[in-house]
């Protein structure tokens, strides 16, 4: 697909201003593009190293997509690890895993003929010991770094659960020790990071889920005292994170300063409940007359934020309708919105755009599920609208502001409810594991107890870890297959029922799912049924493609 067709292959992989040059068009060695010339992917200044990963069950398809690339990368990474329904029906990613010829071929193929490293990503096998052999496997077809996601191939979706960290520590054991490996799975906050280095002996980690919700996961934690306007910190110093306004701001900077080139505009301070009232904070750009939390409560200034949102959706001369009603229209209208999106979507537009709205819904995962106005007013922004994505931006600056206006006079501790239950659980006696005074990490924990062959049966000691006030960015804890499965053995509340209807409607309306959204897409001219000189349409050969960059997995 990628070297077949120039419109997918320019709207995923941007390392020039103009098309991707062929692979005969680049001279050998390359010649060095134009400064002016360079723009996103692979830029020297911005995004080395860089790997570029391909899903492929053809050597020769795989070569000739790795030589487009080649000249603007540092490695071209072999996908072993897909595990969703997209690969199965494709035969790739994790469903080439029984065939090690082809795996053996495809690896080599690059390896003698591409001018930089192939490196791959796997999955472990059923027992250390088989995945040992694949490792070894792949590492002496050719690749120079393998990346080991500790789960299975089954372990998706509701069976997700948790990586196997002592398989990846068998690998660093038993491997030649100059062997480069990256671990990954169950790095959800920063802390997992060095405990993963150190627990697993791996080189690197590598973070998928827990940087989409939370970017500034490999980031420090300022010291105390020196949080500054993006950071938050609790009263009691004991727990912090990253504040959404402010990931949500460079996010958006970003966007204007690399991908649409042009100055980001020029914005307040960001808001602290601790400024004088003088000054002028990123509350007063959205609520005009606010003249600080003491005169004005923050509540009220964000219904009004929310309720101009909101009327741009709803005529006023309405009927005040009922809650069912009004929540039924928002849904239509949130599907039409987005069929209408995905159908009017510019497939040449940057992926970079083109994922913004499922990127946020991540990020902002917590604000929206409590501000549901922040969240309509984001599922109706259209893929590349930046005026509809400032907006949002605006009304999460207000939501931010309450939030830590009523932290601040302690009318809220913005915590979820789940996690207020958990907590209330091991005040009343029951053993609550992980808790954030806890002397043995939940890494090394899980070390013991998978080697003493106990069942992890709760993933209430990751909620605990990892839960902050809807304000800072913070991982979504999945719960554990033995949990999803005795949820189903419970009743759900209706309620409930009604809250995993939504989220997973948002899901499917945002594609949030690895796998994103699913096209069949024409490709090539061969293979097809030629009739009069015309290939019949249902003949032609087809592929499928993930839609909006949320591929794989
Ligand atoms: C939205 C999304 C897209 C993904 N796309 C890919 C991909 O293209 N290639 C790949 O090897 N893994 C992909 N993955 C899987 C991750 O690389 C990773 O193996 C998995 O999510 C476990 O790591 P984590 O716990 O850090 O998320 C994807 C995961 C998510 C959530």
């Amino acid at each position: 697909m990628f070297h077949e067709t120039p419109k997918y292959r320019n709207s995923n992989f941007e390392p020039l201003k103009t098309p991707l040059p062929t692979p005969s068009e680049i001279l050998t060695p390359p010649a060095s593009p134009s400064e002016d010339n360079l723009h996103l992917d692979g830029h020297p200044t911005l995004d080395r190293p860089l790997f570029v990963q391909f899903c492929s069950n053809s050597p020769t398809d795989l070569l000739t997509s790795a030589r487009y690339v080649a000249p603007f990368c540092d490695a071209v990474d072999l996908n072993l690890g897909c595990p969703q329904g997209i690969a199965k029906r494709g035969k790739y990613g994790a469903f080439l895993q029984e065939d090690w010829a082809l795996i053996r071929n495809l690896i080599s193929t690059l390896h003698a003929n591409l001018s930089i490293p192939v490196t791959a990503k796997i999955r472990i096998l059923d027992t250390k010991e088989r995945t040992l052999e694949y490792a070894k496997m792949v590492l002496n077809a050719g690749a120079s770094i393998i990346t080991v996601h500790g789960r299975q191939r089954e372990q998706k979706g509701h069976n997700t659960g948790l990586a196997d960290w002592t398989v990846l520590r068998y690998l660093r054991e038993n491997l030649p020790q100059d062997t480069v490996i990256f671990a990954n799975g169950n790095i959800l906050q920063h802390s997992d990071v060095d405990e993963c280095l150190r627990l697993t002996g791996a080189d690197a980690v590598m973070s998928a889920e827990g940087n989409l919700y939370d970017p500034s996961i490999f980031a420090e934690a300022p010291p105390v005292g020196e949080e500054g306007r993006e950071y938050w910190r609790s009263k009691d110093g004991k727990f912090g994170g990253y504040r959404m306004d402010a990931a949500f701001r460079r996010y958006m900077d970003i966007l204007y300063k690399y991908v649409l080139q042009t100055e980001p505009p020029t914005r307040k301070a960001l808001y602290l409940p601790s400024d004088p009232p003088s000054i002028e904070s990123s509350a007063d750009a959205t609520q005009e007359g606010l003249s600080g939390a003491a005169t004005q409560p923050p509540a009220a200034a964000e219904s009004s934020a929310a309720e101009s949102s909101a009327s741009a959706a709803t005529p006023t001369s309405q009927p005040v309708p009922s809650k069912k009603r009004k929540r039924a229209e928002m849904r239509t209208q949130r599907a039409n919105n987005t069929q209408q999106s995905s159908k009017k979507t510019d497939e040449r537009m940057s992926i970079n755009l083109r994922v913004v709205q499922a990127h946020l819904f991540h990020m902002l995962r917590p604000l929206v599920a409590k501000h549901t106005h922040v969240r309509d007013a984001l599922a109706r922004c259209k893929a590349g609208d930046i005026d509809a994505f400032e907006n949002v931006l605006q009304l999460t600056e207000a939501a931010v502001r309450q939030g830590l206006h009523d932290y601040e006079i302690g009318v809220d501790d913005g915590m979820p409810e789940e996690k207020k239950a958990v907590k209330k659980d091991g005040e009343n006696g029951e053993l609550v594991a992980g808790a954030e005074s806890a002397t043995v990490t939940d890494g090394e924990k899980k070390l013991q107890e998978a080697e003493a062959d106990v069942v992890i049966t709760t993933s209430n000691e990751a909620v605990l870890r990892c839960r902050r006030p809807w304000w800072v960015m913070q991982p979504y804890v999945r719960p554990l297959p033995e949990e999803a499965l005795q949820k189903g053995a419970m009743t759900l509340s209706r309620k409930e029922k009604e809250r995993l209807a939504k989220e997973e409607e948002n899901v499917k309306e945002t594609g949030l799912q690895p796998e994103g959204r699913v096209e069949v897409q024409t490709i090539g001219n061969g293979g097809g049924t030629v009739v009069n000189g015309e290939m019949e349409e249902s003949t032609k050969p087809t592929v499928e493609i993930a839609r909006d960059g949320l591929v794989s997995g």
